[in-house]
């Protein structure tokens, strides 16, 4: 997802800083960044020339190159713990930065906590792939600024996407509801009321979605939803509680495209 924030960000004209953990991460995100704008560029998705974008991106990780920036986006994984630190370092790095967090589910009240300034945060929350995706939902605090929401609309225009505003609370609206969808059809699936492939056939003709629930759970990652959706149990009750073939799936490295198998081969 943090390739995908950054490249948006550069393919709209934007200077863009990558923070990884790691040199070695560093060098991946280069190269992955790299691949994205040429591939882009070979498909004519770009009207800029790949060169002028990749000067203008630095990868690091040191957090602080992050310093001067107007826009941080946290998209560290789902972890409260390790997104607190993170955002902790962001504020200390970049004292005058607006933070964005790109989490799917967790609160923004409470991610809030671990900064000095909590008006300074608001949930951008991006989808999968990220270039060709129309939406972010922007997810507004107890504690946001109304400038940052502003900001943040204003921000996700130029990036010619479409911004929804989402009242804090568990799993905002697009997760809630689209992992509430998942869960149902995952138990269907355990069931045998039908194949994974029959069940999602069903939503894309009967129902006119894009992508059946079951896909998109692969493209996300099973290891990603399963943790939306036991935060949600948390959260919101049992209604959200991970069917035992979502478990067994991530238990046995089945984490869908990213490692070839879910739901379906890729
Ligand atoms: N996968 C999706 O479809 C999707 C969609 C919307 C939002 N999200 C959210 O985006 C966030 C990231 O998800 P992802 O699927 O890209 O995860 P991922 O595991 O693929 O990527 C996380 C990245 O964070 C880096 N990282 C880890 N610790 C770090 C640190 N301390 N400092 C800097 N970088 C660090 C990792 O090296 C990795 O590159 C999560 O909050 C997730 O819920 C994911």
């Amino acid at each position: 997802m943090g390739a995908g924030i950054a490249y948006a960000f550069l393919a709209a004209g934007s200077r863009v800083t990558v923070i990884e953990a790691t040199g070695e991460a560093a060098s991946a995100a280069r190269a992955r960044l790299a691949a994205s704008v040429t591939t882009a560029s070979e498909r004519g998705h770009l009207d800029r020339d790949p060169a002028e974008l990749l000067a203008r991106v630095e990868v690091s990780d040191d957090p602080s190159a992050l310093e001067g920036c107007e826009l941080v986006v946290e998209a560290v994984p789902e972890s409260p713990a390790l997104k607190a630190g993170v955002l902790a370092a962001i504020e200390a790095a970049a004292p005058d930065a607006w933070i964005g967090t790109n989490t799917s589910s967790l609160s923004i009240d409470d991610l809030a906590g671990s900064l000095a300034r909590p008006e300074r945060l608001v949930g951008l929350h991006f989808f999968n792939p990220v270039p060709a995706s129309a939406l972010v939902e922007i997810v507004v605090g107890g504690k946001t600024d109304p400038a940052l929401v502003e900001r943040a609309r204003t921000w996700v225009g130029g990036l010619g996407k479409t911004a929804v505003s989402v009242t804090d609370s568990p799993g905002f609206a697009s997760s809630r509801l689209g992992v509430m969808l998942a869960l149902e059809a995952m138990r269907m699936v355990e069931e045998g009321v039908a194949s994974a492939g029959d069940v999602d056939t069903a939503m894309e003709l009967g129902y006119r979605h894009p992508m059946g629930p079951l896909r998109t759970t692969d493209l996300v990652g099973l290891d990603v939803r399963l943790a939306i959706a036991e935060y949600l149990e948390e959260r919101l009750g049992p209604r959200f509680a991970p069917p035992r073939i979502l478990r067994d799936k991530v238990a046995a490295g089945d984490l869908g495209k990213k490692t070839g198998r879910g739901f379906f081969s890729w």
